[in-house]
């Protein structure tokens, strides 16, 4: 059965999608079976991965139920992707119906055996969206950049994951937190990583040892539909990128024998 991980935080501009998306591609580059779900109405991830969700089929539809799951996934580049487009912001007021909150995990139950990883990119948002996700999701990474805003509004993070393990996902598993945007010369720089520890303390999980540097490739990839792999290999973000997947992959628990394709 696939290990879902859903990149989350709040505040937008701290690199869930740059993360989604460069986790899906290092994953899939390493022989695994990877489906990426696109969780944001902005449907940045499915751009980045180069499939159309202007006029298709897109996760809306499989969470309302009006599309067969075969329906809405597209193929690019040996990855599967879920996107979505602007009509997923319907959802806070259009999905109100009892048992809500299990759409996607419904919705992704038929495939979920076929995969070996499932990455869910989220909207910047603690909402309905942000719900199904932790939901559906067996583990979550949060992205942060080293920057004092970045910390408000992390405990009410915290407490909706606390209200999602308390009611809907008593599996769900916070992975760690992933510094991005990082330079550890810089002293602000320090002093919010030790905050971001103290965190996640009380989150009950870990800094990700691999922090993610500043790189333009990273803003710069996407213009180009490919990977930060194929389009920039040397640069910073790039090696930080695969030794995070290494990282992940070392985790307890995380590692799946991949599926022959
Ligand atoms: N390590 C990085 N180096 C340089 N630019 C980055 C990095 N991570 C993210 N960015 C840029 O920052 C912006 C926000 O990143 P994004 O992944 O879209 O964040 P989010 O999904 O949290 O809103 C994008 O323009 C992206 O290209
Ligand atoms: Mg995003």
């Amino acid at each position: 059965m696939a290990k879902i991980i859903a990149i989350t935080n709040q505040k937008g501009g701290v690199g869930k999608t740059s993360t989604a998306s460069a986790l899906v591609s290092g994953l899939q580059e390493k022989g695994y079976k990877v489906l990426a779900i696109d969780l944001d109405p902005q449907g940045n991830l499915g751009f980045c991965l180069g499939v159309e969700n202007e006029n298709a089929l897109t996760v809306y539809e499989l969470m309302k139920g009006t599309a067969n799951i075969r329906r809405v996934v597209q193929s690019h580049n040996g990855v599967d992707v879920i996107p979505a487009n602007i009509l997923l912001s319907k959802a806070e007021l259009e999905f109100s119906d009892f048992g809500r909150e299990f759409l996607l995990k419904k919705g992704i139950a038929p495939i979920k055996d076929d995969y070996d990883y499932i990455i869910i990119d989220t909207p910047p948002a603690l909402n309905i969206l942000t719900v199904n996700a932790y939901v559906a999701t067996d583990f979550l990474i949060i992205p942060m950049v080293p920057e004092i805003l970045s910390l408000m509004g992390i405990s009410q993070l915290a407490e909706t994951v606390n209200l999602v393990k308390g009611v809907f996902n008593p599996n769900i598993e916070v992975l760690g937190i992933l510094l991005n945007k990082y330079d550890g010369r810089r002293v602000l720089t320090r002093d919010v990583e030790e905050m971001a520890r103290m965190v996640g303390t009380e989150m009950n999980t870990k800094i990700f040892k691999t922090k993610i540097r500043q790189s333009v490739a990273v803003a710069e990839a996407p213009a180009h539909g490919i990977s930060i792999y194929e389009y920039s290999p040397k640069s910073n973000a790039t090696k930080d990128y695969r030794q995070l997947v290494d990282e992940i992959i070392a985790q307890r628990g995380m590692k799946v024998n991949a599926k022959k394709k």
